[in-house]
């Protein structure tokens, strides 16, 4: 188990006393990343400008496609706006409200829940981070219905591919779907990282690949996510993990992310052509944007140009809400309820990443639907953003103060809680997926 969160150790466990040098190497890189981006980007990329920015129903009604008719009736007129608002709804813009009914599944009735994210089980005292909705502002967002998804997905796959946190993603679907049917896992690669699983009553087949960089990379970290030489970076080659068994899927959850922003050293065309954050070795600087621009490309190129028609959703960055210092540095994230809507602004390094997402997707949709690929944005960000509650914390050890109430324990403030507020993507890409058409 301790093997399969490469991401977390390496990000988590670094807080062993003989790492340290190690630690003060990641602390002056984080630095050095987050002075890069203050010089060279301007402050205007925040999550408050940009809800500021979207005006809702005036949007909407403009973007509309169906033809403005002259109402016949006020009853006609009313059927009309509701159908144009709900065609056009944006489930990605809302707030969190309070959902008395709490989460379908616990740590007792799910058994799929990895030990870092079993808040319940090692021993969270707090539970109101449990009872809250995601509220589209424009619409209601049903509640998720196992049965009916799973009714929709008979003899279908669908897989989720990318880093801990898609594993994150897969471990709550299928907690969910599990209070219908279990699950019988049919494989995993030897790290438990990769996994498929079967229902068979169902014959709905689910997987997640372990894939971090979606693209060709070579990582030289050991057991505990300890790095001794840089990684490497093929801009020009995809991970064939996931490429060799796409054909495979008729839906694909894709996401990149956090791992881009470790030093690496870029190759294209067979030659070195840059780096990020590699000081003294000579290479151009190119930046970790750089390369997740390029990485995203040849990977919706690959999904829009294939063949293979499935459906695919391209899932945004994830926020962190460490808080009073980082990962390495005593960060720690102990709220207890969502802020509202606008109460708080993206950091540069998601803004960034989530811009060069929304861009690159936005793009590739033109073509995917020339093609016949329908490619959509599973937008969380900024819903996720509001969420600094349902993180881990020191919850991700079990029972981390059983003994010392003052214990200094390594907080997890990047993956979340299951049940938690990812259970909400799920409701998501589920809406969206069996609700053909109704939402952007
Ligand atoms: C409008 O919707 C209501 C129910 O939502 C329905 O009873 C009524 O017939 C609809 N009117 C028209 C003109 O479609
Ligand atoms: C679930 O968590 C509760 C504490 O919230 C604990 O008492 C119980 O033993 C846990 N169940 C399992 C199966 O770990
Ligand atoms: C699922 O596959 C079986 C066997 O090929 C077929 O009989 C059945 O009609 C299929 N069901 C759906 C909903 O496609
Ligand atoms: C299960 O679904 C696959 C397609 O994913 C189909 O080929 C197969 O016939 C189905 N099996 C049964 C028993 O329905
Ligand atoms: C790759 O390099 C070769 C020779 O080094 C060159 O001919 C070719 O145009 C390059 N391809 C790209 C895509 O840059
Ligand atoms: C750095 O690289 C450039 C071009 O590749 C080369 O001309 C220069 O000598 C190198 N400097 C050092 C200190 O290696
Ligand atoms: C939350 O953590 C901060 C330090 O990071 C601490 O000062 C504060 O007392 C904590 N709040 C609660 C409710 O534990």
């Amino acid at each position: 188990m301790v093997k399969e969160m490469k991401f977390d150790s390496n990000s988590l466990s670094l807080h062993k006393l003989k790492h340290n040098h190690i630690i003060v190497k990641f602390a002056v890189s984080f630095l050095l990343i987050g002075l890069a981006f203050r010089l060279f980007i301007s402050d205007s990329i925040s999550f408050s400008s940009s809800v500021v920015k979207s005006q809702p129903f005036a949007e909407t009604r403009t973007e509309s496609p169906l033809p403005v008719q002259a109402p016949v009736s006020n009853e006609l007129q009313e059927n009309e706006s509701q159908t144009s608002l709900k065609v056009k709804c944006d489930l990605f813009t809302g707030n969190w409200i309070p959902d008395s009914s709490g989460p379908v599944y616990t740590n007792d009735s799910c058994y799929a829940i990895e030990d870092h994210q079993n808040c319940m089980k090692n021993g969270r005292p707090d539970s109101g981070y449990l009872y809250w909705r995601w509220h589209p502002r424009d619409c209601e967002l049903p509640r998720f219905e196992p049965e009916r998804v799973l009714d929709f997905m008979r003899n279908k796959s669908w897989a989720f591919i990318g880093d801990s946190i898609s594993r994150n993603h897969v471990q709550s679907l299928l907690c969910i779907l599990s209070q219908v049917e279990q699950a019988v896992e049919v494989y995993h690669d030897e790290e438990y990282r990769s996994k498929r699983w079967h229902f068979p009553s169902h014959n709905f087949t689910l997987s997640v690949i372990w894939t971090p960089f979606l693209i060709k990379a070579t990582t030289f970290e050991d057991i505990n996510g300890i790095s001794t030489s840089e990684i490497q970076l093929y801009l020009d080659g995809l991970d064939n993990k996931w490429t060799e068994q796409y054909k495979n899927f008729d839906y694909a959850v894709i996401a990149g992310g956090k791992w881009f922003l470790k030093t690496a050293i870029y190759h294209e065309n067979n030659t070195v052509t840059g780096c990020h954050n590699c000081p003294g070795k000579n290479l151009t600087e190119l930046g970790f944007d750089y390369a997740y621009r390029k990485a995203l490309r040849q990977v919706l190129n690959f999904v829009t140009k294939s063949d293979h028609k499935a459906g695919v959703f391209f899932r945004t960055t994830t926020p962190d809400h460490f808080e009073n210092g980082e990962w390495f540095s005593g960060g720690t994230c102990n709220r207890t309820i969502p802020f509202k809507y606008g109460e708080v602004s993206m950091r540069d390094v998601d803004a960034i990443m989530r811009d060069i997402e929304m861009e690159e997707v936005e793009k590739a949709a033109v073509i995917g639907a020339e093609n016949g690929v329908v490619l959509k944005l599973l937008d969380t960000t900024q819903l996720s953003l509001l969420r600094p509650d349902g993180h881990p914390g020191p919850y991700r050890q079990f029972q981390p103060f059983a003994e010392d109430k003052n214990a200094e324990v390594q907080n997890d403030c990047l993956h979340w809680c299951l049940p938690g507020p990812i259970d909400s993507w799920n409701d998501l890409v589920m809406e969206m997926a069996t609700t053909h058409g109704m939402y952007r």
